[in-house]
């Protein structure tokens, strides 16, 4: 049995969209690890695997435990199999785009998806399950995390910013009190702070509020000057932080200074990037190392350093309990067999404006000249930024827009290069391609760590998959059965 008070030595670290799947954390939380799901967009992926009609049965299973039944069914009867046909193909309908004032419906949707995920990933054992959210993804945030509250998270861990105020929400949603968060507005000079608001009370809507638990919150930093403002915070201290190098997938730190291109075009860390790990360890808080730990020797090293242990993402993304779709998985695997699948730490493509890791995989926006096919479009909006208008409103604006709307909007035309449309790639990644009118699907973009070439080490000879428990099993050696339910 799961011992709840012993620290994971094991993260799996939460992967957006959807590769962090409920079904992936399920797998590493049954194995006495820390399983973590991603909140990132959950709100549009529950309502198009709605739409597909809820195939394993699960969500719908999940729907029935929520404690607010009235919003469960509301959520069910709109997007349950309601595809639009369109020229003899199913295409999702329209979910609301994420902005400051959510509108009832997607608040319940948001509340609901990340109770679900959460629900999903803690069925039928006791260990522990996490959630993960990236701090620039704001709107959507406080919701998120009272969902994912009702569904008794055990961790929230937050990275891709500075989530100072995070554990002052944690405290205050744990006794259902309302809550605020400051939300980036550009060009906002001389207006008020914008905050985004959140009851409980408003929610429930005069049903009794369940009880809900303080879950901890790890944040996630790239330097100890980070982790020890976080730990100094008035709006209190995280409970533990999660170090992430630049050669992480997903979203990287951008190198300290300016930025340096290598003849690649990749940008270039120095030793102001390298991480003061005695630093982290001397601020006293259980603290896990990532960015390219997949093997036991660094699971080994980062315990030596005062480590708890490691959180890995890229060799849990490829796992068979992955959210990855199916096919795409294998795609990567016989690319790496052969030496293909580079990973390139492209410094343009996420619209966030932070360096992000996309695999050069044939088929896929990963190749640039296939990315610059795609026509443009914004239809999910979760990477948007807020924006002060000349009228006083708040607009949104992306640089992977349409190129006229996003300088229509302000945006200065030389920030829409390069920009990849990563809410639509990262969704197809997962199995849930829009298709557009002219019959096109939407193609993947998929984002690992520099590790993904060492991918094969988990694999069993003459197999091309593998299951999230190999990867345990060799992250752990010696140390497995110790700490495993197995
Ligand atoms: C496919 C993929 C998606 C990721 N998405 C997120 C994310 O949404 N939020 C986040 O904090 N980290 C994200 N990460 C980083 C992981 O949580 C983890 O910290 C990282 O993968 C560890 O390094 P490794 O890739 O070398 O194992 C992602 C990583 C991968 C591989």
């Amino acid at each position: 049995m799961m011992n709840k008070e012993r620290l994971p030595q094991i993260i799996q670290g939460g992967m957006g969209v959807g590769i962090s799947s409920w079904q992936l954390a399920r797998a590493v939380s049954m194995n006495g690890e820390l399983g973590v799901v991603s909140g990132t967009a959950v709100a549009l992926t529950l309502a198009r695997r709605l739409m597909d009609g809820d195939i394993d049965g699960q969500i719908s299973k999940a729907l029935e435990d929520f404690p607010f039944q009235d919003i469960a069914d509301r959520i069910r009867k709109k997007y349950t199999k309601s595809l639009i046909e369109n020229q003899g193909k199913d295409k999702y309908k329209q979910v609301p785009m994420p902005t400051i004032d959510l509108g009832q419906d997607l608040l319940e949707l948001i509340v609901v998806a990340n109770y679900c995920e959460v629900h999903m990933a803690k069925m039928g054992h006791d260990g522990l399950v996490g959630i993960n959210f990236l701090e620039k993804l704001q709107t959507p945030t406080l919701p998120s995390i009272y969902g994912a509250m009702l569904a008794d998270v055990d961790y929230v861990l937050m990275g891709a910013g500075i989530p100072i105020r995070i554990p002052q929400i944690l405290t205050d949603l744990a006794k259902n009190l309302d809550v605020t968060l400051p939300i980036k507005v550009a060009e906002d000079e001389g207006y008020e702070p914008t905050l985004s608001h959140f009851s409980p009370t408003s929610f429930a809507d005069g049903h009794p509020l369940p009880e809900v638990k303080r879950p901890k919150f790890l944040a996630i930093v790239s330097s100890a000057t980070l982790a020890t403002h976080l730990f100094r915070s008035s709006f209190g201290s995280p409970d533990g932080f999660v170090v992430e190098t630049a050669i992480a997938g997903g979203h990287n730190a951008p190198p300290r200074g300016k930025m340096i291109l290598s003849d690649l075009g990749e940008p270039v860390y120095g030793d102001r990037d390298i991480i003061d790990i005695k630093g982290i360890a001397s601020i006293g808080l259980p603290f896990w190392l990532a960015g390219g730990y997949g093997t036991e020797e660094q699971y080994l090293y980062a315990k030596s350093n005062g480590a708890e242990g490691v959180q890995v993402g890229t060799a849990f993304a490829l796992c068979d309990e992955s959210g990855m779709e199916k096919s795409l998985k294998q795609r990567i695997i016989q690319a790496i067999k052969k030496g293909l699948g580079r990973v390139r730490t492209d410094p343009l493509a996420s619209p966030t404006g932070f360096p992000f890791k996309v695999v050069e995989l044939e088929g896929t926006n990963g190749i640039i000249e296939t990315s610059l096919e795609r026509k443009r479009i914004c239809d999910l909006g979760y990477l948007r930024e807020a924006y002060r208008k000349e009228n006083g409103n708040i607009g949104y604006r992306c640089p992977s827009e349409p190129e006229a709307d996003y300088v229509a909007k302000g945006g200065k035309i030389e920030d829409t290069v390069g920009r990849l449309c990563l809410c639509n790639g990262l969704v197809s990644t997962m199995g849930l391609a829009q298709h557009r009118k002219n019959g096109d699907q939407e193609l993947p973009i998929v984002t690992a760590g520099d590790d993904l070439k060492y991918i094969l080490r988990y694999l069993s000879p003459g197999q091309l998959s593998y299951k999230a428990i190999d990867v345990l099993r060799i992250l752990l050696g010696q140390a497995f059965s110790k700490f495993t339910t197995q």
